[in-house]
């Protein structure tokens, strides 16, 4: 994986207007509050397909249920910016690891995307033909870091880990996490890629954590791992396939008026 040493993203999360023109060498990332636009999940509901609202109507928690179906909504919204269509005409295919696609034709827009959440926050990344993947995690207190590093990180992940001041450690631990689940979602493979069989940087502030990735050495160099800036409470990666992509930030929902 490739150092974009450069460039180091511009992280200000800007709001959107609807003239937002997505270049073939550029990634959009969009974050979403899914708590303060739970109040929306009504309307968004009507926008989902008839799999995404029965995927709904299976979680038990009414929270988890808004979550999604508003993850789900803003999701169709941004799209749908980008292919100047209506939230509710775009329908989704999956892969057999459920990383889901536009399943509209796609020759003209080659739009492509993944999303991720966690406790409340989601992150979008678009882009256009070229596979990308994202992950955000809230830097959680009650896990044992180093005891799940020891089982699911490589080698030399774990003793990157443990060489670090104690203090350090969990910040650093979900660095890691996000960044292999980044990678492993942009490849759509789930956990069929072994977590050891590849390393991630854990250090925070660079802007591309180095990669190396086995058997298959050269297959590093297909991608850039991006560290993404949310907040002090959260860690986020995202993964793109090549090179030299421009990354910028912007904040759902659009403003009022645009
Ligand atoms: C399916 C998987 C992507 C779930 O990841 P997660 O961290 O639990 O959840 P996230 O919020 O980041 O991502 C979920 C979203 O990714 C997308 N997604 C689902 N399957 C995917 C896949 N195979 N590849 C890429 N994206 C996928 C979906 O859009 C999904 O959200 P939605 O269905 O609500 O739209 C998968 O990588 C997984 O199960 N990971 C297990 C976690 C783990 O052990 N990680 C170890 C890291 S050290």
């Amino acid at each position: 994986m490739k150092a974009e040493s450069a460039k180091v993203p511009d992280y200000t999360w800007r709001l959107a207007s609807r003239a937002l023109v997505l270049g073939r060498e550029e990634v959009h990332v969009w974050r979403a509050d899914l708590d303060q636009l739970s109040s929306e999940a009504d309307n968004h509901r009507l926008n989902l397909a008839a799999d995404e609202q029965a995927r709904a109507d299976r979680f038990y928690f009414q929270k988890d249920r808004d979550h999604f179906i508003v993850a789900r909504g803003v999701l169709r919204a941004i799209l749908g910016i980008y292919l100047n269509r209506t939230p509710q005409s775009l329908a989704f295919d999956y892969n057999s690891h459920g990383k889901p696609a536009l399943a509209l034709p796609t020759h003209d827009d080659d739009i492509r995307f993944n999303i991720s959440h966690s406790h409340g926050v989601a992150l979008y990344a678009v882009t256009r033909g070229r596979e990308l993947g994202i992950d955000v995690e809230r830097i959680r207190r009650d896990l044992e870091v180093a005891e799940i590093a020891g089982r699911f990180f490589s080698r030399r992940e774990v003793a990157v880990l443990r060489a670090l001041p104690t203090d350090s450690q969990r910040t650093a631990f979900f660095l890691g996490w996000t960044r292999k689940e980044a990678y492993i979602k942009a490849r759509g493979d789930g956990l069929s890629i072994p977590l050891d069989q590849f390393d991630v940087s854990l250090t925070p502030g660079e802007p591309a954590p180095l990669l190396s990735t086995r058997p298959d050495s050269s297959e590093a160099a297909r991608w850039s791992l991006y560290n993404l800036v949310v907040s002090p409470d959260f860690a986020a990666a995202l993964a793109v396939e090549g090179q030299g992509c421009a990354l910028s930030f912007w904040q759902w929902p659009e403003p009022a008026g645009k």
